[in-house]
């Protein structure tokens, strides 16, 4: 039986989300910046972000869906566009989870043709060994993690586990997870 275990917990998110805000607080120092979050796994990544941003932050969203279930469509459809121009903007997208890469491939395909002053990309999560995309890779990365599918902290399965506050991992119930827990642990910097 699959059940649900934590990979990462409340404290290892806040301290690699805050070492995140520190490097974006040094690369965008001085300049304004407009943070697009993708709807709806990154607004708790987003909030707790761009919180700790002292920058001048503009927020803005979209919707965009390719995935049904735990099953990717192949497909990539913007459900809900920006509000406002990004045309000469510093743009920093924000995600949950990269994956094959497709989405923000085809993502960032649309907002280049907007022309904006920079565009750059922040996910919290990076399944690094499931990329087939080339030309995607983000700037920022909260987490690498292995190939496993996971939930909360914004993820979900059919709408469902968003509002978990940890970022939990659907695995057979003998699995040990400890190795991934450990691996987790081992990417934040130590300062
Ligand atoms: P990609 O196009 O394969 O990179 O998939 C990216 C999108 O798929 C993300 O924005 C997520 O919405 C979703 N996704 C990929 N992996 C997971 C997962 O493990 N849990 C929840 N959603 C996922
Ligand atoms: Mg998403």
């Amino acid at each position: 039986m699959e059940v649900s275990k934590v990979l990462i917990t409340e404290h290892y998110l806040d301290k690699r989300i805050t070492q995140l805000a520190r490097q974006i607080n040094e690369d965008y120092k001085g300049k304004d910046l407009t943070v697009i979050g993708i709807l709806k796994g990154s607004i708790y990544f987003l909030t707790d972000l761009t919180r700790k941003l002292d920058l001048d932050v503009s927020l803005d969203f979209m919707r965009v869906s390719s995935y049904k279930g735990k099953k990717q469509t192949g497909e990539v459809k913007i459900k809900m566009d920006l509000e406002n121009s990004i045309k000469g903007k510093n743009v920093l997208v924000v995600e949950d989870i990269i994956d094959t890469g497709l989405t923000l491939a085809k993502l960032f395909e649309y907002l280049k043709i907007k022309e904006p002053e920079s565009l750059k990309l922040c996910v919290l999560l990076d399944k690094y060994e499931c990329r087939t995309e080339e030309g995607i890779e983000p700037d920022y990365v909260g987490f690498r993690i292995p190939n496993k599918f996971v939930i909360g902290y914004g993820m979900d399965v059919d709408e469902k586990y968003r509002n978990l506050p940890t970022v939990n991992c659907f695995v057979d119930e003998n699995e040990d997870t400890e190795k991934d827990v450990e691996g987790i642990r081992k990417q934040l910097v130590r300062k």
